[in-house]
């Protein structure tokens, strides 16, 4: 991306991050080819990205338009969703039983939130930044708090894309399984809360890319894309963050609460696979597809690139550092490394099961270093004991 660093260097700090800003919206907004993509993501971009609407400290209103679909005949029209349905009746969990009486103390060496070695300081400390044993311990501190809010808020949307596809979507016992994809968000944002509030004590606000996505879906009307949205890209990514997170913490009650979510995530995604598979390969017609895979990759880039934390940067190095050089220290981490890595061995299988992969958009995935995790398993063949046993 185009380092404005040079340009702006005489500008204060705070004046030289809203400019990088602008050039990252703008260059955002300018690589998306598709007009139709364009005409879907850009009001979201906007308001995201430019207005930052997600951080005026005021509730957002997003007006959301779709139809919602009865059936009066009640059939039994999708096995695989059923036995989703069936599954998650069983699966379901009380958030009060997880272990809060642990205490938790994000400053712990003994029991760090994540690891040491999550970023890497060596490149801090290339630009002079010299961040003594306390101060790397509550940056990892403040890392954690932000991926944290920014899960909590990713539920948030979950919890209300799930509610909508339940009204919208065709399928019947899709509609049954949403109803406890439903209980199962409320109770994700609930517990995720909870750990933020009585044991971080902290909370970030939402990240501009993430605010992106989600405005995008709510205000979307047509449900297969809210679906594609919440089901394969916010969630699939987020089964990998939380993956990851669970592998490294070694905090207790953080590590149970991850456990447990993560085995709702993952009949969220399969049902994501499920009903979305069905849909594109034999209800929509060759333009529309298309649409949808433009869309897709599109989302993926906004992830891929633009999770860079800058919440964290200007509370931590505005004016110390510039905002590429932070951008640089986050890609360049290991950490943060592995977490692209898993996000993305999870989200690519996904889109290729759904039929969003075809060979006209393969190149594009190939020039930006996505398509080696091309071959890997789908949401629907992956179990949750799976996907827990490859982490312990
Ligand atoms: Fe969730
Ligand atoms: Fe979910």
């Amino acid at each position: 991306m185009f380092d404005t660093s040079r340009l702006t260097r005489f500008l204060p700090p705070r004046m030289q991050s809203q400019i990088d800003a602008y050039f990252e919206a703008f260059e955002v907004l300018l690589s998306v080819k598709d007009p139709k993509v364009l005409g879907a993501l850009g009001p979201s971009g906007v308001r995201g990205l430019l207005l930052h609407r997600g951080k005026q400290g005021t509730p957002t209103d997003m007006p959301a338009a779709h139809t919602a679909h009865f059936n009066w005949s009640y059939p039994s029209d999708q096995p695989e969703m059923a036995d989703l349905y069936r599954r998650a009746k069983v699966g379901q969990w009380n958030g009060d039983d997880l272990p809060w009486n642990t205490s938790v103390d994000p400053l712990d060496p003994e029991r760090p939130l994540i690891p040491e070695e999550f970023l890497s300081f060596e490149y801090i400390e290339e630009l002079g930044i010299k961040l003594d044993k306390e101060e790397r311990a509550e940056l990892g501190y403040s890392m954690c708090a932000w991926m944290l809010s920014q899960f909590l808020h990713g539920e948030q949307g979950a919890l209300f894309a799930a509610a909508q596809v339940t009204e919208a979507v065709q399928f019947f016992d899709g509609k049954l399984y949403g109803a406890t994809q439903v209980m199962d968000e409320g109770r994700h944002v609930e517990v995720f809360n909870r750990y933020l509030d009585t044991k971080l004590n902290k909370l970030y606000q939402i990240n501009d890319n993430l605010f992106v996505i989600i405005d995008s879906l709510m205000t979307d009307g047509r449900w297969d894309m809210k679906f594609l949205g919440m089901q394969i890209m916010v969630e699939g990514l987020a089964l990998g963050a939380f993956s990851t997170l669970y592998k490294q913490t070694k905090e207790p009650l953080l590590k149970e609460l991850l456990k447990m979510v993560i085995q709702d995530e993952a009949r969220h995604v399969h049902y994501g696979v499920c009903a979305l598979r069905e849909h594109f390969t034999k209800h929509l017609t060759a333009r529309e597809r298309q649409e949808r895979e433009d869309w897709a990759f599109e989302v993926a880039l906004l992830m891929r690139n633009r999770f860079a934390a800058y919440e964290v940067y200007e509370e931590w190095f505005e004016g110390r550092m510039t905002r590429a050089e932070w951008r640089n220290v986050v890609y360049r981490s290991k950490g943060m490394e592995e977490f692209r890595t898993v996000m993305f061995s999870r989200l690519v299988p996904n889109l290729r099961e759904i039929g969003l992969l075809s060979s006209r958009i393969m190149p594009r995935y190939e020039e930006v270093g996505l398509m080696r995790y091309f071959g890997g398993l789908a949401a629907d063949k992956l179990t949750a004991e799976t996907l827990l046993s490859d982490l312990d």
